[in-house]
């Protein structure tokens, strides 16, 4: 018995399916058939699609609606699929032994005869590889065999999916089916290193921050001021462009007062200011937790987008330290004025 009714490739559209047996089975068939689904990590929902197959490479392009120049995140099973598609200096070879499975996202040289269609890597002689540590995902990537291409699962540009509701309401049926295991635990998308440099460069902060890179490998720099700041240059991270995870709405940040009954307010810690006069107050952890808010924090942007009577968000300050980096850099991402560069 199968708790779903039979699929109708007319009008079944996107389907939740509970990760189990089956649901792996028909997901892993659906990937060999060049469809896309919808695979949890630990970070956020990805778009997932066979790599090697460039129909479904140029699938999940058109279904997130992003720039052709914007290269896709390969994901393996472990070390050994991933060692086969990139070549790792002792650095990218270090980190990925303390940081894989992981949040942790690699740029290495493409490898000669790398099965994975130059269009997901944008035509560059890099790639970008992670290993990532969800269990469903691991499962789907062991039984498929193949490097799976996934960017986070939803329009280019806007917020990434921490629960697998956000995937169906972002994508649609360009989604076969998306494998339902509940909210994300990290919320906020690996980080990215590029270890084509010498110390290495992280690329976009995440869950593996700068200072646990400089442990693992004695040095590394953080680029995405550079890329950020000169819109001229090709940026080195194509998809680190100023303004990205964002909501619709006009995000104000540090906030700290002045809030009208038309804004939703974010806030944090243990003391929070009361946001009197804000529409709506939400803590993204009430114990000052960054690992709660960062899990929290695109959720809650996408409550206060999806409130009728809110006009703006506002966030209270949040420390820049730890994942604090990474969740600063998404919030200024999100702030950044529509129209300054063009979405990615
Ligand atoms: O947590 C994550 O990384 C999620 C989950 C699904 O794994 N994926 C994700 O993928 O966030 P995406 O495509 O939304 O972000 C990939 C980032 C982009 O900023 C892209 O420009 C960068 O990685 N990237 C990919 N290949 C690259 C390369 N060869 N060189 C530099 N940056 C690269
Ligand atoms: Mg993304």
């Amino acid at each position: 018995m199968t708790p779903h009714p039979p699929p109708d490739p007319v009008s079944a559209g996107p389907r939740l399916l509970t990760p189990g047996p089956s649901a792996v089975a028909e997901a892993v068939a659906a990937l060999h058939a060049g469809a896309l689904i919808g695979l949890p990590t630990e970070t956020v929902y990805g778009l997932a699609g066979d790599a090697t197959n460039p129909d479904a490479v140029a699938a999940i392009f058109a279904a997130k609606g992003r720039p052709s120049f914007n290269p896709l995140i390969i994901h393996c099973a472990d070390w050994s699929a991933a060692s086969a598609l990139g070549q790792f200096s002792e650095a990218a070879r270090t980190l990925a032994q303390i940081h894989w499975p992981g949040p942790l996202t690699l740029v290495v040289p493409r490898s000669q005869g790398s099965p994975v269609v130059p269009a997901a890597t944008a035509g560059l002689s890099t790639v970008a590889l992670r290993v990532p540590a969800h269990p469903v995902a691991r499962r789907i990537l062991e039984t498929f065999g193949r490097p799976v291409a996934a960017p986070s699962a939803n329009p280019s540009g806007r917020l990434s999916p921490t629960d697998p509701r956000h995937v169906i309401q972002g994508l649609g049926d360009r989604v076969a089916l998306v494998l339902a295991a509940g909210r994300t635990a990290v919320g906020l998308e690996s980080s990215v290193v590029d270890c084509t440099t010498d110390p290495v460069t992280l690329l976009r902060p995440g869950a593996i921050t700068l200072e646990m890179l400089i442990q693992a490998v004695g040095a590394a720099v953080t680029g995405a001021g550079a890329d950020r700041n000169d819109p001229a240059q090709r940026p080195r991270s194509p998809g680190l462009l100023l303004r990205h995870y964002a909501p619709t709405k006009p995000v104000r940040l540090q906030a700290r007062d002045g809030f009208t009954p038309a804004e939703a307010l974010l806030t944090f810690g243990p003391n929070p200011f009361l946001g009197h006069g804000a529409r709506w107050v939400r803590n993204l952890s009430a114990r000052g937790d960054l690992a709660e808010a960062a899990a929290n924090l695109f959720a809650f942007l996408r409550d206060a987008d999806e409130d009728e009577q809110t006009t703006a968000i506002a966030v209270a300050p949040i420390p820049e330290t730890g994942l604090g980096v990474a969740i600063n850099d998404r919030l200024s991402r999100a702030a950044a004025a529509a129209g300054e560069e063009p979405d990615a």
